[in-house]
This record gives structure tokens, sequence and C-alpha cells, in this order.
């Protein structure tokens, strides 16, 4: 027979009428109970004392129902070693720990190591059997507790091996053997994730602990009147009981696996469990089934993988799909920070190219808190009202046929762009002295700063009596944005990629300047005439006709055209499809960029006014 393993199961009993017993409820150092006497719980709720089940001739200790008429036994000691006459005995010897003997040698007993100082066995109300010493003023301060050890009645039990480091995110689950068999799935703060239609009514109360020291579930019932408890068979099947006292017997309010879909991983990884479905198993969106002939055949034990296998190297055209209703995967593989919402939460899955999926870890309130996981997603199910939303890692192709704006902007959001204040840069480069001077560009001057936390930049100053590299509306306007940095950037790589400087004059048409004869010459379909013929065969074509189409997105005449330089690195870095480049902004050459400059430029301030940018070093 197939032992099961409670992992995590409890009930809170209450009982009806409060007869008080004149019995014992405790067993103090020296003392001890033998077959024939009992310990009643202080309420009267629970008694413990030896029994034998149905007609056996076996004798166990046990604790059952004081009140109930049909003897229901909720924990039993020496399951395992039964006493096969009335001989039995039960004490508490000095160190804390309870030894039952049958004529001397020893049965059963209890393994506490934690320090013994008059320890006193009791029965609680709850149906918990707790030893602890006389004088502990804690209340849950006990040696050892049966609730620790539960028979296959619900009972409050610690989870121990499963606490690991609290960024733990507990999953509930039954076993069989060594093999988990049926998830009730994590505490999303109202319910268990796989059981959305339990929580909370006027009868039963559920509640989840989860701390440093202990997790554990309880149910509560809210009346004096109800009696109920949870069992699992010896087929793994979880029920919940109330007592009818008109029927005098136990009747079934609810079990637990319900349905195939409950079986636990039956769609393996990324397989999606609808029972609505004619193929209970789907593969989730952007998922195929790695076996497809055996799928069809209800051959699922393969799983699900990905249309498009996800490259670390390409997590910026990465993203994120939503999808709701789920009962999320086996939690064995999270991380868990109760501190930070989903959107930071989401920054952080994105940033991990391990992280697979990512959701609220609590519900409640409009949802808080952020849980992650790692590797494969298993154990997933899908309800038709109710169940939680599971945001799930996704290559660019498969969210739609790019990333999408909100996606694009968000993924813009996450690469560290900082923005420093004008004291910061100057503290950084001992005001612009001249020992932190590393260059001169057309532009202006560079200069190595370090930042308060040892960071080291680059600070690139553009003073006005030179002149991009510079974009338009600065020229015109003395506007200054990002985005005027943008353009020099552009211009900067169509030098690098025409090996040629912006202010020469083009032979073919003596009208244009560098920006302009790339541009003409891209709108031709000419743009490998444009690439430095010294460049030989040293680069991949159409990396540089990205680098190029890149750098005329930069240069476009307005601000708002151009992308922004986190855009810009996304860009470089991704295959994500490149927008056209719209007419450029640079002045024709007809009129030298000096006159034009000097003519348009109304000194709003004074002449060697300095517009900082800061290039973050990476
Ligand atoms: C409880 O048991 C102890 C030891 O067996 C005994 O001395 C005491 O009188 C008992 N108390 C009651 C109320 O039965
Ligand atoms: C009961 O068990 C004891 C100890 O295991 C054994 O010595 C004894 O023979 C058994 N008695 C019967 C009647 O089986
Ligand atoms: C009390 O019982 C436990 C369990 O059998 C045992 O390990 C411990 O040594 C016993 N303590 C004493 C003082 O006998
Ligand atoms: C359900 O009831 C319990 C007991 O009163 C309470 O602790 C818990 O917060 C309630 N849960 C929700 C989601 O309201
Ligand atoms: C249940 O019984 C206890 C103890 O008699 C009492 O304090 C409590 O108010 C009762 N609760 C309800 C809901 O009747
Ligand atoms: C456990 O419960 C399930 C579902 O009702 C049932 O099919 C199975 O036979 C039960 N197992 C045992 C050992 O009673
Ligand atoms: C990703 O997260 C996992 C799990 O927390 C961690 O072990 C790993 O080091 C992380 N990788 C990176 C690159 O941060
Ligand atoms: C410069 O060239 C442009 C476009 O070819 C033309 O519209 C403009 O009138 C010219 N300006 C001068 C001053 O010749």
């Amino acid at each position: 027979m197939e032992i099961l393993s409670f992992i995590f199961m409890l009930a809170c009993i209450l009982v009806p009428s409060i007869k008080v017993s004149v019995a014992n409820d405790s067993i103090h150092l020296f003392q001890s109970i033998n077959d024939g006497k009992t310990l009643v719980s202080k309420g009267g709720k629970f008694e413990l004392g030896f029994f034998s089940p149905g007609s056996s001739q076996n004798r166990y200790l046990g604790i059952w129902y004081k009140n109930i008429p049909i003897q229901t036994v909720v924990w039993v000691a020496n399951r395992a070693n039964p006493i096969n006459d009335s001989s039995g005995i039960l004490a508490v010897n000095s160190t804390g720990n309870l030894i039952l003997t049958q004529n001397g040698p020893l049965v059963w007993y209890t393994n506490s190591h934690k320090q013994a100082h008059n320890p006193v066995v009791v029965l609680l109300d709850r149906g918990n059997l707790v030893i602890r010493n006389e004088a502990e003023t804690d209340p849950k301060g006990y040696l050892w507790q049966s609730f620790d050890y539960p028979s296959d009645t619900a009972s409050f039990a610690r989870d121990e091996d499963r606490m690991g480091p609290p960024n733990r995110y507990p999953d509930v689950y039954t076993m069989k053997g060594t093999q988990k068999s049926s998830r009730y799935g994590h505490w999303n703060g109202i319910y268990f994730s796989g059981l959305p239609d339990l929580q909370n009514n006027t009868i039963f109360g559920i509640a989840f602990v989860n701390n440093n020291e202990e997790v554990y579930r309880t149910f509560i019932v809210f009346n004096n009147i109800t009696i109920a408890r949870s069992v699992i068979n010896q087929t793994g099947y979880i029920y919940r009981y109330v007592w009818v006292e008109e029927d005098r017997k136990w009747s079934t309010y609810r079990s637990f696996p319900a349905e195939f879909c409950d079986t636990y991983g039956l769609c393996r990884p990324y397989g999606n469990c609808v029972k609505t479905q004619s193929q209970a198993c789907q593969c989730l969106k952007g998922f195929k089934p790695k076996s497809p002939e055996a799928w069809i055949s209800s051959g699922w034990s393969q799983g699900c993988v990905r249309n498009k296998p996800l490259s670390c190297k390409d997590k910026l055209t990465q993203g994120f799909v939503k999808f709701e209703g789920l009962k999320v995967p086996d939690t064995t593989h999270t991380w868990l920070d109760e501190n930070i919402g989903l959107e930071e939460c989401r920054v952080k899955c994105l940033n991990n190219c391990s992280c697979m999926a990512y959701t609220n870890s609590n519900i409640r309130g409009g949802g808080s808190g952020c849980v992650m996981w790692f590797g494969d997603l298993i154990d997933m199910k899908q309800f038709e009202t109710g169940g939680q939303d599971l945001y799930i890692r996704m290559d660019a192709s498969e969210i739609g046929n790019s990333l999408t704006e909100e996606n694009h902007i968000k993924h813009m959001d996450d690469l560290d762009i900082q923005l420093f204040d004008l004291p910061t840069i100057m503290t950084a480069t001992n005001d612009l002295s001249l020992k932190n001077k590393i260059g001169e560009c057309g532009f202006g001057h560079v200069y190595k700063g370090i930042l308060v936390n040892g960071q080291e930049i680059v600070v690139k100053t553009l003073s006005r009596s030179s002149c991009g590299y510079m974009a338009p509306e600065y020229v015109v306007d003395g506007l200054f944005s990002m985005k005027s940095d943008v353009f020099s950037f552009g211009i900067l790589v169509l030098e690098i990629i025409c090996g040629k400087r912006n202010r020469g004059l083009y032979h073919k048409n003596k009208n244009l300047n560098l920006v302009g004869h790339a541009w003409t010459t891209w709108k031709d379909g000419k743009a490998l005439e444009l690439i430095d013929p010294n460049m030989k065969e040293s680069y991949v074509i159409s990396e540089v006709l990205r680098c190029l189409h890149i750098s005329l997105l930069c240069v476009q005449q307005y601000a708002e055209d151009r992308p922004t330089m986190t855009s810009v690195i996304l860009m470089l870095e991704s295959h994500m499809e490149l927008v056209e480049p719209k007419e450029h902004g640079f002045i024709p050459r007809n009129v030298s960029i000096e006159e034009y400059l000097c003519s348009s430029q109304k000194d709003t301030s004074s002449t060697n006014d300095v517009t900082v940018t800061v290039l973050q070093a990476r």
C-alpha cells in the first residue's frame, strides 16, 4: 500500500456543546496513562487514548472526537507499529519526549531535541497533542506537536522542508510516494490558485500563514455548531466532511481532485488543461506540441515547446503575454518579492532571461507583490470564471508582428538610462576642469568624470560657438533636448559608415552634405554605394545597412520623429522592424551651416553657453 504524505492539511474543528469534563487533559513528568484511560481536551472536544479500528485486535494510540457517536479517529501515533494487547503505556520523559511502551520495549516515541524543563503533555481543544515546558509563556512554544505529524486527517502542519529561503512561494500539494499527485496551488491572498471557488463564505473561512517560523493554512468554522474535517484517502483524494447531527453521519462537503485537470502536471510543460475542450491539454498560445503526432492521440507526456525559442541574447525583443483565468504553475522554482508591484516585477523578470513568467504574489485589493517563475511552467489549468493572470515571456514575433507600442515603450524604460543634474556633473568633472578633459570634437569638449558612487562617466559639452553635428532645432531656436544628441549620434554613425566627414561636398550633387547625400542615395535604393570602400569585406551587409537605416532615423528633421537613445540601443541590438526614415533635418548645402547658423541664431543668452549631455559609461 502506498503511503500518502499529507503535505499540508488542516482543519479547525469546533464542537457545539461544552461538556466540561473532569478528565485530565495533560500528563506531567513521571505520570503516564495506560490502555483504558484517556486524556480529554479542556473544552471536551477531543479525547486521546488506545483504540482498535474496526474489527482489528491491534491497539493504537490515537485522538478522536469526544462527542461524536461514530468513533472518528483524527490522529494515530503508532500506525506502523501496533500493540497486540492492552499493555500499552504512554509517558513523558525528562528530555521532553513522549514514549509509548509495551511491557517495557519502545513502540513509538517523539524525537524533540528542544530544551526541556518540566515538560508537560497537553491535549488541546483543536485536537492537537502538544508537549511544552510547564513554565512556557509563549502559547505556541511547543517542544513537539502532533499537528506537525498528521495522519490522514487534516490538521495544522508545518511544512519544514518546503520552508527553504524566505523568498519561497509555498505551494500546497499531495504526493504519492515521491511524486506530486495533485496541487491546490499557492495561496494568493484570497484562495489557493487551483481552487478559486474555495473562499471565505458564511460558514467556513480560510486563512494562510507564511512567515519565517512556519507555513500553514487554517480552515475556520464561523459558528459553534458546524463540525468539519478534511481527510486524505489512500488514493490521494482529499475530502472535506461536515457532521450532520440529524443524520448522525459525516457528509461530503467537497473533494479534491475534483476533475481530470487536477491531475498534477497532466499537460506537462507549457500545456494548459482546459476541461471544456475535447482535448483537455492545449498548448498555451505561442507554444506547440513537442510531439504533434502523439499529442493528437492524447499523448501529452512531452508537453509543449515554444514556436520561437527564446535566446538570452535577444531579450530586448522579448515581452510578456498576459494569460487570464489560470491556475498558475508549480512554484517550486520561484522567487518572491512582496515589496514590489507588477511593473517592477515585469522589469525584473525581463532582465533575467531565465525568468519565464511573473504575476502578483497577492491578488487581494487589486494585487500586490511579485512572484517570478524560473524554468519550465508546469501544472496550469484554465478556469471559465475566476483564476489568475500570468504574464509569460515570449518572443516579440509571438506578441504581434513586432513588439506592441506599449511593450516597446516599456522596454525602453527598462534600460537603465539615468538623468543627472548639472551640479552632479560639475562635481563629477571638477567643474569641467582641464584635467578631466579627454578630447575635443567638432561639437565641443569631452570630459571624464567620476560619480560619487565611483561610476565613471563621459561628459560631452556642446558649445554654441561650434556647429552637429547640431540638430536643426538647436541651431535655429537654441532648443536642446535629448533628441538633439540623437541627431549628433546619427551623423557620427553616418560618418563612420561612409568614411567621410559630414561637411565635405559630394560631387554628384554639389548641394548636398553627407546627410543629404546619404538620404537621397538611400531613397534611390542605392544604400550600398554609401559604404566606405575601405571597409572592404570586413562587415556584414545587413548589419551595416541596419546601422545606416538607424542613423537616418536619428537625423530626421523633427525631434519627435527621432528615436530616443534607448530606442537606438534597442534597435541596434535587435532585429525589430524599423520604420522608414522621414525627411532629414540637415540644412541644404547651398547655404553654409555657418551662414545658416549665424543668420538664424537669435542669441538668447551669452555666447559661451554650454549644454551638457551625458553618455553613460557601459
Ligand atoms: C490528573 O492526573 C493526575 C495524575 O494521574 C492526578 O494526580 C490528578 O488527580 C488527575 N486530575 C484529575 C482532575 O483527574
Ligand atoms: C505481542 O507482541 C509481543 C512483542 O512484539 C510479542 O512478544 C508477543 O508474543 C505478542 N503476542 C501475541 C499474542 O501475538
Ligand atoms: C526520552 O525519550 C527519547 C525518545 O525515546 C530518548 O531519545 C531520550 O533519551 C529519553 N530521555 C531520557 C532522559 O531517557
Ligand atoms: C477569511 O476569513 C478569515 C477568518 O476570519 C480571515 O482571517 C481572512 O482574512 C479572510 N480572508 C479574506 C480573503 O477575506
Ligand atoms: C462560540 O462559543 C464560544 C465559547 O462558548 C463563545 O465565546 C463564542 O461567542 C461562540 N461563538 C458564536 C459565533 O456563537
Ligand atoms: C478515494 O476517493 C476516490 C474518489 O472518491 C475513490 O475513487 C477512491 O476509491 C478512494 N480510495 C480509497 C482507498 O477509498
Ligand atoms: C536570474 O535569477 C536566478 C534566480 O533568482 C538567479 O539564480 C540568476 O543568477 C539570475 N540571473 C541573472 C543574470 O541575474
Ligand atoms: C537652396 O536649395 C534649396 C533646395 O534646392 C532651394 O529651395 C533654396 O532656394 C536654395 N537657397 C538658396 C539661397 O539658393
